[in-house]
């Protein structure tokens, strides 16, 4: 590889002229690093251009301004077919009336390949995707996992550097959506290609990636691992799109490298918080963001610092987890449990009404710029 990056989009704009005259920018400004043999996630509501990014490298849109770069090289209006990428839809995009291995063997067959050589690849490609035996079934006598992975070893026979994925679990039911992002994220790595990967699913983008590119009106938020993501989110936007969140807003009393101390109105007192976000001053108002599953509830307490006494408004079960929230003067707070003991006694439930203590840890509790 000449490259230590697999694609590179270089301050990117993409911008339309909507039917209504307006000027959009669908991508805007956008610069991603995409190392060699990474799973990389776009993750992102609906519109906010992740499409529309995946497109561009494809070669299908080119940019307004910026530029691609494949393997190192500036794509310029370079065509699709003349990239080292393929391209997978949420769709399948799968020829009905051929068979699956008819499927399989037609781009082969249009670059002249040998009928022995093409035997072979598909032969190989159908046992990638775990689907041997069934290359004589049209597509409508398959499931619709099986038909994602005809298509996913359509994408992969002619062995492309960096295989681009646009929603492709999006039709499958969630246990069989599970199953094939392990599957997939299993192939990624014992191939060893490059997989640029659109969802609107953050639990499916935390699940498969190696990085994650949050995305919102065109923009990145943040990029990052996981597990930075989650637990260490840019913004308020990120910490509300991945996972959940309470909020408490608040007014930084003092501040050092180490931790701040944060007065919230809503809980008439201060909070000392250790995750920082970067430029916050002293006499800023910020917010606070707790995950609900790092509140730790209890029904003793007393008034230590970021111990604050309230009042179960409701609890809900879920299964795996309780849901508990809680009053406390101004603010709701939700609290998960996980459900370690068994449910099956009411009285292991909190009683709606039931006063509380709401532990907030100075660690899990991150100051946000407001925006
Ligand atoms: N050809 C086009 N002409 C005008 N506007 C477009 C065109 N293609 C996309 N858009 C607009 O650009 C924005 C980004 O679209 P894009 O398809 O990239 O979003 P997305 O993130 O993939 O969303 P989804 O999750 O719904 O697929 C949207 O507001 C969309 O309406
Ligand atoms: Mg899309």
């Amino acid at each position: 590889m000449t490259s230590e990056f697999a694609v590179e989009l270089r301050d990117v704009v993409k911008r339309f002229i909507t039917p209504e005259g307006n000027e959009l920018n669908a991508v805007d400004h956008v610069t991603m690093q995409i190392k060699n043999g990474e799973f990389f996630s776009m993750l992102g509501s609906s519109g906010c251009g992740k499409t529309t990014s995946l497109r561009m490298v494809a070669g299908f849109e080119w940019p307004t301004e910026g530029e691609v770069y494949i393997e190192g090289k500036a794509m310029g209006h370079t065509p699709p077919f003349q990239r080292k990428v393929n391209t997978v839809f949420q769709n399948y995009a799968l020829f009905q009336h051929l068979t699956v291995y008819q499927n399989l063997a037609f781009g082969l067959e249009m670059e002249g390949a040998k009928e022995d050589e093409i035997k072979k690849r598909v032969g190989n490609a159908l046992e990638m995707v775990q689907l041997t035996g069934m290359d004589r079934r049209k597509p409508k006598q398959l499931s619709g996992g099986q038909q994602q992975r005809v298509a996913l070893a359509r994408a992969l026979i002619k062995t492309p550097d960096v295989l681009l994925l646009d929603e492709p679990l999006g039709a499958l039911d969630l246990k069989l959506r599970k199953e094939m992002q392990l599957e997939l994220k299993a192939l990624q790595q014992q191939l060893g290609i490059t997989f640029i990967y659109v969802t609107h699913d953050q639990e499916e983008a935390l699940t498969m990636s190696d990085r994650i590119a949050v995305m919102s009106k065109g923009r990145v938020q943040q990029m990052g691992t996981p597990v930075e993501v989650y637990e260490r989110p840019a913004n308020k936007f990120v910490a509300d799109f991945i996972g959940e969140s309470n909020f408490l807003e608040g007014k930084v009393k003092s501040i050092s490298k180490k931790e701040a101390s944060v007065f919230i109105p809503a809980l008439n007192a201060e909070l000392a918080a250790t995750p920082i976000s970067e430029g916050i001053v002293k006499g800023e108002d910020v917010v606070i963001s707790v995950r609900p599953e790092k509140v730790r509830v209890a029904e003793k307490g007393a008034m230590n610092q970021n111990m604050f006494r309230g009042k179960v408004t409701n609890t809900v079960y879920i299964g795996a987890d309780t849901h508990v929230f809680v009053e406390l003067q101004g603010a709701k707070l939700k609290v998960w449990e996980q459900n370690r003991i068994s449910r099956l006694d009411p009285k292991s439930f909190y009683a709606v009404g039931q006063d509380v203590w709401l532990m907030l840890m100075p660690e899990n509790s991150l100051v946000l710029k407001k925006e």
